[in-house]
């Protein structure tokens, strides 16, 4: 057990921001229940996400925030405030919200009375503020990721204001907490464990958007942890940019190994799940206590992103192709049924047909579950973009298919290994396949498995047994023998 006496979170500041945006909360509220009143109907909002899973779980928050304003939540994008949270890792997630823009701009003149919101990672970028100013007069309010805390305030002055309104730190402030947010699920939850990014690797934009790397107090962590499991959450995912470098900013250091072992004594969580980890920073203690708990899933998230030593050096990972595989050992050897997924560019600068084939044979050897194949896309300020040494579009386009058609293979390999064995699927929605319902879930190993069942079984973990493929990527399964 770790003393965290020493981290208790004291800072006042935090706590009186915290209180004075609950104020702006309340004024909101009273702004919102009268033009509801006024048109005779409730104002709706719509937050669409971009992204990864840091994104998502900033949309939980705005969602809980514009609910506790009155709002009412609208699956669709004509609604009267509209929040776009925005992603900028990959040049094609930018141009997917200025196309999406048009559309909110048609509803916008049907209805003048609306709001369009645009925030997250691309509004951290100036060149798309500037766009955005000139060329997207409607939008009526740009903020970023450092400053997300602040919407209840950031939501009053749209509220009453006709002009667009621009507020972008260049900086983070202090990590404020506790204030109103949702789950998209009940029965599972993102927790945010740390911010930011000290990597700097040279294709990556994250770091200059997300800002410098931030812990979160281990004690805050495991009080929402708690809470959350109180209420109702078995599977809980801790996330940070980088979660194996958890605490080294935190006054008493503790480590993410650490961290990880107390949340895992939670009475009553079922599950934990945990992203994104460095092959750098991923240390034996750490796999230990992976392999300690049967709470902790057997499943790892664990970007490569090339398999040849050259590319990974230009990329400033800090790892070598041998590192890594030592790590691949050393988890298979203490974990033996653990599934390892990946990231791997292709196409990044100078990565020549030799080097790609070293990436090719390197996964082939690995054997990942799934690999998240990204066609390097260059991103404005960062190293990589300013090597004259491009690779061409077509020839990404070519590395790309080769490498997603073994994923294909090898996945389809992995969850055919499944079939006919136990295992346990916590079910979380219903979801059609050709005309028939389902109810999909993952297994801890985070195989997505289905079953038909006229009873409802979201939130339920279960023993189940693949039978067959319902599609290439999903399993069907039947009940197990051992609870019928
Ligand atoms: N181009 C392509 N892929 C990128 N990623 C990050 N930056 C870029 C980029 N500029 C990928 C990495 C990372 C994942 C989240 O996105 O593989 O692990
Ligand atoms: Fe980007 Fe590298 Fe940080 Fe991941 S570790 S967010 S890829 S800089």
């Amino acid at each position: 057990m770790i003393d965290f006496k020493e981290n208790v979170n004291s800072n006042q500041k935090t706590t009186e921001e915290t209180r004075q945006q609950m104020s702006f909360l309340g004024q909101a509220k009273e702004l919102v229940k009268e033009r509801s009143e006024r048109r005779g109907y409730p104002l709706t909002f719509h937050v669409t996400t971009f992204g990864c899973q840091m994104n998502a779980r900033d949309s939980e928050k705005l969602t809980g925030m514009l609910l506790a304003a009155g709002y009412v939540e609208k699956e669709t994008e004509d609604a009267d405030f509209v929040i776009y949270n925005t992603c900028t890792v990959r040049e094609n997630a930018n141009n997917k919200v200025y196309g999406r823009l048009g559309y909110l701009h048609g509803y916008k003149k049907q209805n003048p009375q609306m709001k369009i919101a645009l925030c997250g990672c691309m509004m951290q970028e100036d060149v798309v503020v500037s766009k955005i100013k000139q060329s997207y007069p409607f939008v009526d309010l740009i903020f970023g990721t450092h400053n997300i805390y602040k919407f209840p305030e950031l939501l009053v002055s749209v509220l009453e204001s006709e002009s667009q309104i621009v507020d972008i730190w260049k900086e983070h402030g202090d990590i404020v907490e506790d204030l109103p947010s949702v789950r998209k699920y009940p029965f599972k939850s993102g927790v945010n464990i740390m911010y930011g990014c000290n990597n700097f690797c040279t294709y990556c934009i994250v770091p200059y958007v997300r800002g410098r790397e931030r812990s979160r107090q281990p004690r805050d962590i495991l009080r929402e942890c708690e809470r959350l499991v109180k209420d109702g959450v078995v599977e809980i995912m801790l996330l940070g940019q980088n979660v194996n470098s958890y605490g080294k900013t935190l006054q008493q250091e503790i480590s993410f190994a650490d961290l990880l072992k107390e949340v895992a004594t939670i009475p009553d969580l079922q599950r934990i799940r945990f992203m994104t980890s460095h092959p750098r920073d991923l240390s034996d203690e750490l796999i230990e206590v992976m392999a300690s708990y049967k709470n902790i899933c057997p499943h790892l998230h664990l970007p490569l992103q090339s398999g040849s030593d050259t590319m990974l050096a230009a990329m400033n990972r800090h790892y070598t192709k041998a590192h890594y595989l030592s790590l691949v050992d050393r988890l298979r050897a203490a974990i033996p049924d653990i599934t390892l997924t990946t990231d791997i560019i292709v196409g990044f600068p100078k990565e020549t047909e030799k080097e790609f084939a070293e990436t090719l044979s390197f996964a082939e050897q690995i054997r990942f579950y799934e690999i998240h194949v990204f066609k390097y896309s260059r991103r404005r300020g960062t190293p990589a973009d300013r090597d004259p040494d491009q690779v061409p579009e077509p020839i990404k386009g070519v590395r790309s298919d080769t490498l997603l058609e073994l994923t294909a293979k090898q996945s389809k390999e992995f969850r055919a290994r499944r079939i006919g064995k136990e295992t346990e699927v916590l079910f979380e929605e219903e979801k059609e396949y050709e005309g028939r319902r389902y109810w999909i879930g993952h297994t801890r190993e985070y195989v997505l498995v289905a079953m038909r069942s006229v009873e409802s079984l979201e939130n339920r973990i279960l023993p189940v047994v693949p039978t067959e493929f319902l599609t290439g990527e999903v399993l069907l399964a039947r009940t197990a023998d051992s609870v019928l």
